[in-house]
């Protein structure tokens, strides 16, 4: 689209508004994206301003023109892809007439992937299709983004932004390796998973949180790879624990294995530093004290599932637990296992349920344990609001949502009612996944 067009397209409209001012929307995988439109919300409203802050799976299109300005920050997912809580909104705005408000974009991504910010390219191009951008070109941000989102928030809201440490979404470490323990037995020929302890240097010692990520980037490689935090945060000072899954394939006759989780888990030495990086958020968040937890993990996928059990006994949470577990083998790839029997023993865990694929002929996977159980299952998420915590590998998230599209319509008794249920479970966060 030509300047001056689209100056005057941004011109033409001035429609008369009533209630909030400024709605900030986001679309987010890891966590940075919601949280820097947060801290955009607190911002804003610290000048006097009444805003929304939302995440796109709560919206539909239409409910931009309900305010005058919006802001949208829009990360990168996968190779190339859409977050999650993005895609349905993306879908419907694609059938989008025109909007009247006015939409500012900013694009998080990383140059080191072959799609370069291309979710927020994308939503881009539909906001000048529908006449709603303020900028004719989306702004692109590379690597870390606190810089260059202070710098578009100014523009967009005259807010003078300060450059405080209360913004850090990220923060350097220097972590060293004191533990490393297998979780596998012998060599099991696959699915094998190291436990990795690091000590975090002294002098950046800070807090993390449950639902916090940290960023390592193997030696010789551009690309960061990211790693749920498998320790409760209260549990020990200083210390991080990971949960690293090693990724191995056959290539023309050939084991090859992944760069980053061979690295660590079998070359680096104790107590070498290395360089790493802590991610707020992102992850599985800890549920309140009094809300029961489904938490279904395969393989490695078990990491944030160790931090939310960890943090809820040590925070004595009182809520029930349910843990579902599966990998290949009950005698080889049962990862933590003395760990989850000693927390069903002391009643931690109300139920520990598991589905090892290689244990019989017929192979079972923790979708087919979950659909015996899927009475409780309903029960669980729709009386006693339960939030249902997925991680493992993609192929899982199709796999349970439709065994609890099933067990919701059959105790509801309504197909129709328990779609609904289910897209609203996930838009208010009560269905998350962590998929790797
Ligand atoms: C939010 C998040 C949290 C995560 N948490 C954890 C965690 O707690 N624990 C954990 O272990 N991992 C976790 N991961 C995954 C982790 O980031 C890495 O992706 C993983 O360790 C593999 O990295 P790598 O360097 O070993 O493999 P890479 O060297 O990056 O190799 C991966 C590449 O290998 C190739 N490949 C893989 N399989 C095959 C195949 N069958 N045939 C041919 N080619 C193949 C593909 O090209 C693929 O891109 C998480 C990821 C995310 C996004
Ligand atoms: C697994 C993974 C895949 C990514 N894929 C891309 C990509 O294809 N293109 C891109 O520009 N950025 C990509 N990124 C970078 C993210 O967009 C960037 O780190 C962003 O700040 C993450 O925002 P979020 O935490 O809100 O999801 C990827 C990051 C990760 C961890």
């Amino acid at each position: 689209m030509g300047s001056l067009k689209f100056f005057l397209m941004n011109l033409i409209f001035s429609p008369v508004y009533e209630g909030t001012d400024v709605l900030v929307c986001y679309a987010s995988q890891t966590g940075t994206a919601a949280n820097l439109a947060k801290q955009s919300g607190e911002i804003i409203q610290g000048q006097g301003k009444t805003v929304t802050v939302s995440s796109l799976s709560s919206l539909q299109p239409a409910d931009f023109d309900r305010y005058p300005q919006v802001l949208m920050i829009v990360s990168t997912c996968g190779e190339g892809d859409i977050p999650d809580d993005g895609i349905a909104f993306y879908n419907q705005l694609q059938t989008q007439p025109a909007l009247n408000t006015r939409v500012s974009l900013l694009a998080l991504g990383d140059k080191s992937y072959k799609q370069y910010c291309i979710a927020g390219r994308l939503f881009h191009d539909e906001l000048l299709r529908i006449g709603v951008a303020v900028d004719e070109d989306p702004i692109l941000v590379d690597g870390n983004p606190v810089k260059q989102w202070q710098q578009w928030l100014e523009e967009q809201t005259d807010i003078t932004v300060e450059d405080t440490a209360a913004f850090e979404t990220e923060k350097d470490l220097t972590l060293k390796l004191v533990e490393n323990t297998a979780l596998h037995q012998g060599d099991n020929g696959g699915n094998q998973a190291h436990r990795l302890v690091f000590k975090i240097d002294a002098e950046e010692a800070f807090q993390y949180q449950v639902g916090d990520l940290i960023g390592i980037t193997p030696p010789g490689e551009k690309r960061e790879r990211l790693y749920s935090i498998a320790s409760g945060p209260s549990v020990k000072e200083n210390h991080v624990e990971l949960c690293v899954g090693i990724l191995s394939y056959q290539e023309k006759g050939e084991t090859r294995y992944g760069k980053c989780s061979r690295y660590l888990t079998s070359e680096l030495n104790k107590g070498e530093p290395i360089a790493a990086k802590w991610k707020s958020g992102g992850g599985l968040a800890l549920p309140a004290a009094d809300q029961p937890a489904i938490m279904i993990a395969t393989g490695a996928g078990i990491a944030p599932m160790m931090c939310l059990m960890q943090e809820r006994v040590c925070q004595k949470h009182t809520a029930d637990n349910w843990l579902l577990f599966g990998n290949r083998k009950s005698s080889e790839d049962f990862y933590y296992q003395q760990d989850l029997e000693t927390l069903e023993k002391n009643g931690s865990l109300t139920y520990l349920d598991t589905a090892f694929s290689r244990d019989s002929e017929e192979k079972v996977y923790v979708q087919d344990v979950l659909k015996t159980q899927a009475p409780r299952l309903a029960q669980w998420l729709l009386e006693d609001k339960a939030t249902l915590y997925v991680c493992g590998r993609p192929g899982l998230k199709p796999a349970i949502l439709d065994v609890t599209r099933e067990a919701l319509a059959a105790h509801l008794n309504d197909a129709t009612q328990a779609e609904e249920t289910l897209a609203e479970l996930q838009a208010s966060e009560r269905i998350v996944f962590e998929l790797f």
